[in-house]
Parts: C-alpha cells; sequence; structure tokens
C-alpha cells in the first residue's frame, strides 16, 4: 500500500500510564497505516500494549505523543462511524436479537426500514429463526454473531476487533474464523483487529502488524494475499506463521 489511500494513519505514538511505584511506558512510537477496505490484523506478546493501542485509535484513549488520523482527521474520540467489537459480547440481555441488533439505529428510522435491516443482517451472520430469542437463549457463538450484526446494522466505515473470539471455545473459534472472513467479504468493511493468535490473524487479515514487548513498536508488517477461503493446514499459511512467529521472537514451527 502506498499510503496515500490510507485511511487510519498512526504516526510516533507514544503512551505511558502513570502508575506507582513508576509509570507504565507502553506504546513507544507506533506507526501503522490501514487502508481503505483493508483488513489489517496487529500480533504482539501478552501485554505488550495491543488493547491500548486499538484503545487510542478508537479514542477511547489519549495519545502522550504522536497522531492518529482518520480520513485525514485527527481523533478527538469515540465515532458512531467505527465500531468496537469486545472479546466478550456486550449484547444486552433484556433486549431479543432483533431489538439488539436494530439498537444503534437512529430512532426516527421507518419500522419497515429497521426490519428490513434486522433482517438483512440477521440472515448475513445465520440466526435465521432466531430474532425473538433472549442472549441466555443463545451460545456463546451466536452471541458473538449478534455482537457482529448489530456493529454492521449501523454501517460503520470501521470495525475495530479487539481478541473478538477469546471468550469462545477452539471450536467455536473456528467457525467464527470463518464467518467474519465470509462476513467481511460480503460488507468490504476496514477492519483493524488486535489479537495473540498469529493463525487468526494469518487466517483473517490482508496485513500482519508484529508488535514488540512493551514499550511497544511495531517491528514487522508482513503482507498476506492468500486467496479466500483460507486453509490454516495449508504450506502457505503455515510458512506465514513460521515467519510471523520468527518476528516475535518464537521458535514455534507452526
Ligand atoms: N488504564 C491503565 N492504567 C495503567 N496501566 C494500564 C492501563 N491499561 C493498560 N495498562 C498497562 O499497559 C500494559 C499493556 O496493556 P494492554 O491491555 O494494552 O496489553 P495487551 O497487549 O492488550 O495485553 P493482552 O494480550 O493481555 O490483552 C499493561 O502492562 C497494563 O498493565
Ligand atoms: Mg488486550
Amino acid at each position: 500500500m502506498n499510503g496515500t489511500d490510507a485511511r487510519i494513519v498512526v504516526r510516533g505514538v507514544q503512551k505511558t500510564f502513570p502508575a506507582q511505584p513508576r509509570a507504565i511506558a507502553v506504546l513507544d512510537g507506533i506507526d501503522l497505516e490501514v487502508g481503505n477496505g483493508e483488513f489489517v490484523a496487529i500480533v504482539g506478546p501478552s501485554g505488550c500494549g495491543k488493547t491500548t493501542l486499538l484503545n487510542c485509535i478508537a479514542g477511547f484513549e489519549r495519545v502522550d505523543d504522536g497522531t492518529i488520523e482518520v480520513d485525514g482527521v485527527p481523533v478527538a474520540g469515540p465515532s458512531p462511524r467505527r465500531v468496537f467489537v469486545f472479546q466478550d459480547p456486550a449484547i444486552f440481555p433484556w433486549l431479543n436479537v432483533g431489538e439488539n441488533i436494530a439498537f444503534g439505529l437512529p430512532r426516527t428510522m421507518a419500522a419497515t426500514d429497521r426490519r428490513a435491516i434486522v433482517e438483512r443482517y440477521v440472515d448475513l451472520v445465520g440466526l435465521k429463526g432466531f430474532e425473538d430469542a433472549y442472549p441466555n437463549q443463545l451460545s456463546g457463538g451466536m452471541k458473538q454473531r449478534v455482537e457482529y450484526a448489530r456493529a454492521l446494522a449501523v454501517d460503520p466505515d470501521v470495525l475495530y476487533l479487539d481478541e473478538p473470539f477469546g471468550a469462545l471455545d477452539a471450536l467455536t473459534r473456528h467457525e467464527m474464523r470463518r464467518e467474519i472472513a465470509r462476513i467481511r467479504r460480503a460488507t468490504g468493511k476496514t477492519c483493524l483487529l488486535v489479537t495473540h493468535d498469529v493463525e487468526e490473524a494469518c487466517e483473517l487479515a490482508d496485513r500482519i502488524a508484529v508488535m514488540s514487548p512493551r514499550p511497544a513498536k511495531i517491528r514487522e508488517v508482513f503482507d498476506n494475499a492468500l486467496p479466500h477461503p483460507r486453509d490454516p493446514d495449508g504450506e502457505d499459511l503455515r510458512a506465514l506463521r513460521v515467519r510471523i512467529f520468527a518476528a516475535l521472537g518464537s521458535d514455534r514451527r507452526v
């Protein structure tokens, strides 16, 4: 990517948290670009500052130094055009699936339009027939699907994903990764994912940025142009994972 079509531009970002007995330096000059419609994953060791970086980019945290711009505009706080998907589904237990998905839609929207949007996203995430179910009647994977549908229903410009499959069992994780890759291809949304899971990053992302331990910099960025659907057991993804583990300082071979 040449940078001219970059939608999210992070330059020289520094972040230190005040703490006793000494301040915790977390981000130490982060540079990163995410292009329009691109899916970028950030991987890094536990505690290196992945969530902090995403919180800064999403406008939940202020940076100490450096700049973060989206579409050329400095980020001053969270925006409804950019939606955050958390590790634990944050759907409302007192609303059913359809109501959860419709939650972010403008109050002034006509009921028929709301229904059409709900129907479209219920379909997209594979929850047809569950519109009236309540979260306590759903599995973890289904709740995560509701979370995605709700995020997508407002037609955001960008999705920020922080370990979005962390709370799921291994099998559901695998299935949800497939689903997210499919949904993302269907919607073409710009996505920025942080994860400690290299396999997940390689299966989903167009580019993978590797963070160093804290205080973190971006150590290396890997291109991943392999076609979808990607076979996690395929030779190409395996080879990419080995290179990423090496950049992380690990000698893991898978
Ligand atoms: N609000 C805060 N106040 C003080 N320290 C913080 C705050 N938020 C994060 N930290 C510290 O910043 C460091 C990075 O935390 P962060 O959650 O960004 O890491 P992470 O890479 O997302 O970790 P994990 O892989 O466990 O999710 C940690 O040492 C953490 O203790
Ligand atoms: Mg984190």
